[in-house]
């Protein structure tokens, strides 16, 4: 069968592999991929990104299942217009996708739910924001309502910040219409870890846990960015929380959309916020995968993701039980120079060895021009590694990063901490 992946990132590479491995598979499609995808022999890029223009592509070269890897093209509506050519995919429809497209609308969503949340109100009149931020004091958080691809979130620890937050989404209109409306909540102290699930409208699959680093630099210091580094499994996340956080977020969530009239399918993602006490609460939810949570994920996922994929458009992913690697993925995030302000392309990558049993670089930010191998994007590459402790996924993670050679490379050397801390 063929099989089409939409998007260009780290995350698409990761599910084109892994989908690869299907003995069932005969080509991949991937719009409109990367380098990587480039490169490898069972994957076929191709240069379209219009949803109606796929829909036609997908119509023509009898794809059996679509699988979409980012946000835009899911807010914009891609699931609506493949279903109504009867064209199978997997992700949300536009309206499910406002839990992700429209901070306002997951908050008030939590709120009727009464799904564990952050405290918030929603503004666009400016002076009203000020005088929320003024009464209710900082640390104070504000985001942009719409989508702002990782740019709109303004993690405030005192009250200038916050007023200059709001001033540049409300009244210098920086992020433009995703800007437009703010939400200021509650500021939420503890750790963070990412859950993310499969959804086909009525049965829920958890997939494993991970970890994301937002912070460019190591001990989490420096800009916040698509993400440097996540590992899986995540050990804060227990057997118990895990349990919690299906009965207290992912339940309801998929329950209180069906309740609303908008039933629910493809990845749900809560990003949670874990307190000292182990109380989770939801920060935000994406309807797609992570990234880069889903390299290490990939990394780990055993089971043929080709079946896994057609039960969740089918509606049967009760009948489905994921295996796992048991042990630990480790994905560093290899960044072009100036990333996230301003990041370089154009460098010329080499040194990137052939996957093996403990170890496989997924590209993101890449293309293949004649032979050689250029940087062409923010975040290049996610080197995993993985291992039976989460030192020694570590290690093999790094011992690749460090034979992979690009200018001005920037990487964590620490991605995993949390896990090692845990540990000892
Ligand atoms: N209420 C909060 N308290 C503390 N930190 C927060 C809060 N909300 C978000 N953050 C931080 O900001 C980051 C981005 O916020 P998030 O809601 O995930 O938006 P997005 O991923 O769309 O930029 C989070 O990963 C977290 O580190
Ligand atoms: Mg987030």
């Amino acid at each position: 069968m063929k099989i089409l992946v939409v998007g260009s990132g780290g995350r698409e590479h990761a599910l084109a592999w892994k989908l690869a491995q299907s003995e069932r598979v005969q080509t991949i499609f991937v719009a409109p991929g990367n380098g990587g995808t480039a490169s490898d022999a069972r994957l076929k890029n191709i240069a379209i990104s219009d949803p109606a223009a796929l829909a036609d592509f997908a119509e023509q070269e009898h794809i059996a299942l679509t699988v979409v890897g980012p946000e835009v093209p899911l807010a914009a509506g891609i699931v609506n217009i493949f279903r109504a050519r009867g064209l199978k995919i997997f992700g949300p429809s536009k309206e499910a996708a406002q839990l992700e497209s429209s901070k306002d609308f997951a908050k008030s969503f939590m709120q009727r739910h009464h799904i564990p949340t952050a405290e918030y109100q929603t503004f666009s009149d400016l002076q009203a924001a000020h005088a929320y931020i003024d009464a209710k004091g900082a640390p104070i958080v504000i985001k942009a309502d719409g989508l702002a691809a990782g740019k709109g979130v303004v993690v405030a620890m005192d009250l200038h910040e916050a007023h200059a937050a709001v001033d540049m989404m409300l009244s210098d209109n920086k992020l433009g219409d995703a800007g437009a409306r703010v939400v200021i909540e509650e500021f939420l102290a503890g750790e963070e870890a990412s859950f993310i699930v499969m959804v086909d409208g009525k049965n829920i699959l958890p997939l494993a846990t991970s970890q994301d680093h937002k912070r460019l630099l190591d001990q989490d210091a420096g800009p916040n960015t698509g993400g440097m580094g996540a590992y899986s499994p995540a050990p804060i996340v227990t057997p118990q929380l895990h349990a919690r956080v299906m009965r207290e977020i992912i339940v309801p969530t998929v329950q209180g959309m069906a309740k609303d009239g908008i039933i629910f399918t493809g990845f749900l993602y809560a990003g949670l916020m874990i307190d000292d006490q182990g109380n989770p609460k939801t920060l935000e939810f994406n309807c797609r995968m992570g990234d880069p949570e889903t390299q290490p994920i990939m990394a780990r996922l055993k089971t043929d993701l080709v079946q896994v994929m057609e039960h969740a458009v089918n509606g049967t992913l009760d009948s489905v039980e994921l295996e796992w690697d048991r042990r630990t993925a480790m994905g560093v995030v290899m960044a072009a120079a100036g990333y996230p302000d301003a990041p370089r392309k154009g460098d010329v990558i080499s040194g990137i060895p052939p996957e093996t049993a403990d170890s496989v670089t997924f590209h993101a930010g890449t293309s293949l021009n004649d032979k050689t191998l250029l940087s062409s994007g923010g975040r290049v590459l996610c080197v995993v590694g993985l291992g039976d402790t989460v030192k020694l996924a570590q290690k093999h993670a790094y011992d690749v990063v460090e034979k992979i050679h690009f200018d001005g490379a920037q990487y964590r050397r620490d991605i995993g901490w949390r896990a090692l801390n845990r540990k000892h």
